[in-house]
């Protein structure tokens, strides 16, 4: 009788320490990603950066969807999201406007919303959580503090000097901040001019028919500012075409840091690439199982990048991941 007892007793504990140990284990969350597009190689490995890092976590389902470059795909993508009732939603806002009754519906569902890359307009903000990516704006103000550079060690510092400005998609954040950061530095040179700015949608084709028609207009262009690296490789196809030289008689500014744009700089043809980092997965997930655990996390995640050009993206190519 004593050890039947005991062996109940004993049972009884195995049963309370197996099911403790099934508490401690995370349990598994579901995120539903809304992308905006595959627009850019930058795109693709940001795309391939998310998917791989929620992979590795196996308390973590990850529902995808490409809004292929489209809002209303986005916001139904995000609508169905709420439906499934995910546990967090991770987004990149194709254009800064327009996601505020959504993200509203979100919010009554009480469903948390982590952006990643690009963000929403400012009214918008209170309605996230957080933003994991870049500082577009400095991004535009290292584009300008490298030109100031160059030029003076080109010792052009005190010329006339045309810029023509192939803009991202219309309305984006970087689009946007990359614009606002690059005319910052504008102010301390008066001899600098934006003669043409158009939109390329951040695309190689886009970038190359744009930068095409500056070139018929315009022959007086001493420097191409490109949002992406994408659009400057295109614009430097047209200018080629042209019987000009990228990189040489016509300076080419580009941002990512693509390898595309590497092998440009190596070859001559591009000046330099202000890094824009697309390998977020892992803090994202970081975010997501911060959140999970109920700890607090910032309103802000930046990314760590650099500025490559000739005196070093030689060196640097081999390490380059995307
Ligand atoms: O939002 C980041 C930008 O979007 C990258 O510069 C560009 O290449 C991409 O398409």
């Amino acid at each position: 009788m004593r050890n039947f007892r005991k062996t109940l007793i004993l049972i009884a504990a195995a049963m309370v320490l197996f099911s403790a140990s099934a508490f401690a284990k995370p349990k598994t969350w579901v995120v539903g990603f809304s992308q905006e597009g595959s627009e850019s190689e930058w795109r693709t490995a940001d795309t391939i950066s998310v998917q791989n890092a929620f992979l590795a976590d196996p308390s973590f389902d990850l529902l995808y969807s490409d809004a292929q470059n489209k809002q209303e795909n986005q916001i139904m993508a995000i609508r169905s999201f709420i439906a499934r009732r995910v546990n967090c939603i991770l987004f990149t806002a194709l254009v800064e406007t327009g996601y505020g009754p959504v993200l509203e519906e979100a919010k009554r569902a009480g469903i948390p919303v982590v952006m990643i890359d690009r963000d929403v307009a400012k009214e918008d903000r209170h309605l996230r959580l957080t933003i994991i990516g870049s500082d577009f704006m400095k991004e535009g103000e290292k584009a300008g503090i490298w030109l100031a550079n160059y030029l003076k060690e080109k010792g052009m510092a005190d010329k006339p000097i045309n810029i023509v400005e192939l803009q991202g998609t219309v309305g984006s954040a970087p689009a946007i901040e990359r614009a606002k950061g690059f005319r910052i530095i504008m102010k301390d040179h008066p001899n600098w001019q934006i003669t043409r700015s158009q939109s390329g949608d951040f695309t190689t084709a886009g970038g190359k028919a744009v930068m095409e028609a500056f070139l018929k207009e315009d022959k007086n262009i001493q420097v191409l500012f490109a949002h992406n690296d994408q659009m400057a490789l295109g614009a430097e196809q047209a200018i080629k075409e042209a019987g000009l030289q990228p990189g040489k008689d016509i300076i080419v500014i580009g941002m990512d840091g693509v390898k595309g744009a590497f092998q440009a700089i190596m070859n001559g043809e591009q000046n330099c690439t202000v890094e824009c980092n697309p390998l977020l997965g892992p803090q994202a997930v970081q975010a997501i199982r911060d959140l999970r655990d109920g700890k607090k996390i910032p309103p802000r995640i930046w990314t760590i990048e650099g500025l490559f050009d000739a005196t070093n993206a030689a060196a640097a190519f081999p390490t380059r991941q995307y």
